[in-house]
């Protein structure tokens, strides 16, 4: 732990920043295939962190872990200090509602109105005794992503980057302590992308909420992140802020970052020979 010189010329240890989500030796496996492997890692309370990483690395696996959507192989995971990994699920419950999830699919319900659809967790966790009062959460929820006035919108009349922030409005309907947010802008043109980031950044500020990004898209990671944490191959390869990032040594890091197509990715397209040929890949082959 590090030291610091207090007032009176006493050494003190100084406190560490405050952690409010936490994996210890985190292995997750399906089957013989090692998706995450032995991670450590600190969620900082209040800060945007960002998960990068190429495809079928393990990123959804891993914030899914965070509200125990999936059990670890090995390891732990801790919410404020609580080891939630072991929980049932009707504890975890409880633990779900502090989170705010915005799914890599979007996964608003297309039967229901946009304002059904934020009330639907709001009816899952609280009895309902004054409607008007719920109607304002929606009304306040809207407006938070810009999409007030759209209470009695289906999903289907909405644009990609409309039920995005409408997904994410749902999200916010229990006031979270955290959020997560899988892929945000994947799908999006630019423009609808950085309005996307810029909500990130005004609900980490006016929400004082902790996020957890997991994306693709570098612009966004950049604008967003407080810190960025890049995974490879089921391990931790990069953590730290948007500089430490952009300088990283690693030549995988640079490969991500830059989008270029390494050389392993190459040798694969090349064994995959013509277009035709490509149908037969095998079902797990990733791009
Ligand atoms: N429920 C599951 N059963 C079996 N394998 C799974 C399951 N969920 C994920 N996987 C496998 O775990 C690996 C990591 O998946 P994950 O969805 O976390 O990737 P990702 O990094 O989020 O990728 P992407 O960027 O494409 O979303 C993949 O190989 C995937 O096939
Ligand atoms: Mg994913």
């Amino acid at each position: 732990m590090e030291k610091t010189t207090d007032g009176n010329g006493q050494e003190r240890e100084k406190a560490q920043p405050a952690a409010i989500i936490e994996v210890r030796n985190l292995t997750k496996k399906f089957g013989a295939k090692l998706v995450l492997d032995n991670i450590n890692l600190s969620i900082e309370k209040g800060k945007t962190t960002v998960i990068i990483g190429p495809s079928g690395c393990g990123k959804t696996v891993l914030i899914k872990h965070f509200i125990v959507l999936q059990r670890p192989t090995q390891g732990e995971v801790y919410f404020k200090g609580r080891r939630v990994d072991d929980l049932s699920e009707r504890e975890l419950n409880n633990v779900r509602t502090q989170f705010g999830y915005l799914f890599q699919e979007g996964a608003l319900f297309d039967s229901m109105t946009v304002a059904e659809n934020i009330i639907f967790p709001i009816c899952q966790h609280a009895k309902i005794r004054d409607w008007r009062q719920v109607e304002e959460v929606v009304k306040m929820k809207l407006a938070m992503v810009g999409l007030d006035g759209f209470q009695n919108y289906f999903p289907s009349r909405l644009s990609g980057g409309q039920r995005k922030r409408a997904a994410l409005a749902r999200a916010i309907a229990l006031n979270p302590e955290v959020i997560l947010y899988d892929e945000p802008t994947t799908g999006l043109d630019p423009i609808r992308s950085d309005i996307i980031s810029e909500l990130i950044v005004k609900l980490a500020r006016e929400l004082g909420v902790t996020s957890v990004v997991v994306t693709h898209d570098m612009k966004s990671a950049y604008k967003v992140a407080n810190r960025i944490i890049m995974l490879h191959n089921g391990r931790v390869v990069a953590d730290g802020d948007a500089d430490h990032i952009r300088n990283h040594p690693h030549p995988v890091v640079q490969q991500f970052i830059n989008g270029q197509v390494s050389e392993d990715d190459l040798a694969v397209l090349r064994m995959s020979g013509s277009v035709a040929s490509s149908q037969f890949l095998p079902r797990d082959f990733e791009l």
